[in-house]
C-alpha cells in the first residue's frame, strides 16, 4: 500500500474534476468546494495519489472541533476530566475513488489521519468522524469507533486507543 500510493497535502496539481467514490456529496464537495475549506483554514486535505499514474485516488479533510462530554458514550466519558467539551479533530470527509475499492486505500486514509492527529502539536482527546450514511458508519465501527449519544452517525474514538491500530 505505502509503495503504490503517497498520501500527501491537497495542492493544486491534483486532479479533482472525475473524482467518484459512490458518493454524490461527497464527490460534490471534494470537487467543488473542499479547496475553499482548506483556503479559509476550515479544513486540511489529504489526498491518497497512486505513484504510477498521478491520479488522485482517495481523500480525507481534518478540522478542529469538540465533543460535548455528554455526548461521549460512557464508560469513555466517566474517566474524563468535567470540562464541558472534549478537545477532538473531526474526520469530516473520507472517500476513495471507485476504481479502487477493496485494495485497503480506505484503510491507509484512515490510518494516515489517525498519524496526523496523534503527531500534530496540539492537544486533541479524541478523534471523531462523520459517516456519511450507515455503510460509512459501519466502516469506522469496525476500527472500534463508538456512535455519540443522540448522534450515531458521528463516531469517536479516543487518540490513544486509534493509535493501537495504526503501530506496527
Ligand atoms: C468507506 C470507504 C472509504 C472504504 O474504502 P475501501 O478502500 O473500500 O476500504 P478498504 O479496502 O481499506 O477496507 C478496509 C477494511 O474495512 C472494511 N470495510 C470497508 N467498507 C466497510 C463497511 N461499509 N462496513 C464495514 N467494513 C467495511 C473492509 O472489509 C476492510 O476490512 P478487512 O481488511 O478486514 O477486509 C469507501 O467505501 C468509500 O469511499 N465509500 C464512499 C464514501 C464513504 O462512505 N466515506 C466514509 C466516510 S463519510
Amino acid at each position: 500500500m505505502s509503495v503504490r500510493f503517497a498520501i500527501e497535502p491537497l495542492a493544486k496539481a491534483h486532479k479533482r474534476t472525475d473524482f467518484t467514490c459512490g458518493n454524490d456529496r461527497i464527490d460534490a464537495y471534494f470537487r467543488e468546494t473542499v479547496s475553499q475549506d482548506v483556503k479559509r483554514n476550515y479544513a486540511t486535505c489529504f489526498i491518497g495519489r497512486e505513484i504510477a499514474t498521478d491520479r488522485v485516488a482517495g481523500f480525507y479533510t481534518l478540522s478542529s472541533s469538540n465533543v460535548p462530554l455528554n455526548e461521549v458514550p460512557e464508560p469513555l466519558a466517566k474517566k474524563l476530566p468535567r470540562y464541558p467539551t472534549v478537545p477532538a479533530v473531526l474526520i469530516g470527509w473520507l472517500g476513495r475513488h471507485s476504481d479502487y475499492a477493496g485494495q485497503g486505500l480506505g484503510e491507509a486514509l484512515l490510518f494516515d489521519a489517525i498519524k496526523t492527529v496523534a503527531t500534530a502539536p496540539i492537544g486533541a482527546h479524541a478523534v471523531f468522524a462523520d459517516a456519511i450514511d450507515d455503510r460509512a458508519a459501519a466502516f469506522y465501527a469496525a476500527y472500534g469507533f463508538t456512535p455519540l449519544v443522540r448522534r450515531p452517525r458521528t463516531l469517536y474514538l479516543p487518540v490513544a486507543t486509534a493509535l493501537n491500530l495504526v503501530l506496527p
